[in-house]
């Protein structure tokens, strides 16, 4: 049993899919949550930025008391790859093993596409993740730039013309290929789950990258005996880089519902001074 609480971050707001599934799984933990607001999006950015901005986001969540820390940004997860010891002593995961477990046990053709921002797709983490499961697979990814600003944007109705023709552009190339299986691999692509899943068909499996991390997480603590013994619900901490009001506006996108939970400023001057 251990009552530390559960840190999770990304580079904004959309790892709060992660803690929405979460919330819903271990309802009586706490939750830590830091958003790189300020500093979004990370995806176009290069690797060397990507890990110097992970370093600091996990030296900020370890300043509170966490028994474990979830990088629920696809971008950071790729570049930090399988690396379990990123967090040191703390038990680590990234949202890529999760979602490449969940997806090669889906497959039933062996073949998965993979979508995700800039740098994840360039990585290539996700192939190299999947081959350490099964070496039978083939893997067809491609890049979605125009999707988070889609989300942030507001265009995510299945029906928007916009957000019709942005998924046609980038999934023809996956679809083509006759995939049974999608990792939606970035924190908002979850929110456009329609709009994918009326273009990709029914018979597509679509992997939620925020959504498997945290089944994973709750699966590790279990398994390690470090779930709280709190009988009350958990509380939700939320900290941001950028205005906590706007933090609180567009948190609903993600959440499914209003906040919960008390939301408060991290300067970057703080964070740039940790690591
Ligand atoms: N959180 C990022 C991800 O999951 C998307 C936004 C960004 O580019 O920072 O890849």
């Amino acid at each position: 049993m251990n009552n530390a609480a559960i840190g999770v971050f990304d580079s904004g707001m959309g790892g709060l899919t992660c803690v929405k599934e979460l919330n819903s799984l271990m309802p009586n933990e706490n939750i830590i949550y830091f958003g790189d607001s300020a500093r979004v999006p990370y995806g176009t950015r290069s690797r060397d930025t990507i890990l110097k901005y992970a370093e600091q986001d996990i030296a900020f969540i370890k300043k509170h008391n966490v028994k474990m820390i979830i990088a629920a940004c696809g971008t950071v997860s790729s570049v930090v790859g399988m690396n379990k010891n990123a967090a040191g002593e703390i038990p680590f995961t990234g949202v890529l093993l999760p979602t490449v477990q969940a997806a090669c046990s889906k497959t039933r053709n062996g073949k998965i596409g993979v979508i995700g921002t800039a740098a994840t797709i360039k990585s290539g983490s996700y192939g190299k993740a999947i081959r350490t499961i099964r070496s039978d697979i083939s893997i067809i990814g491609n890049s979605c730039p125009l999707f988070v600003p889609l989300v942030e944007n507001g265009f995510t109705d299945r029906n928007n013309p916009v957000t019709k023709l942005v998924v046609e552009q980038y999934l023809a190339p996956i679809k083509k290929e006759g995939v049974d299986t999608l990792i939606l691999g970035c924190t908002h692509y979850p929110i456009l789950r329609d709009a994918i899943a009326d273009y990709m068909g029914s018979g597509v499996e679509l992997i939620s990258s925020g959504s498997e991390a945290a089944k994973y997480a709750c699966a590790f603590l279990t398994g390690h005996e470090l779930l709280t013994d709190r009988t009350e619900k958990g509380t939700n901490t939320y900290y941001s880089s950028d205005s906590i009001e706007m933090f609180e506006e567009n948190a609903h996108a993600f959440l499914g519902e209003e906040i919960n939970g008390t939301v408060i400023k991290t300067e970057l001057e703080e964070l740039t001074s940790l690591a």
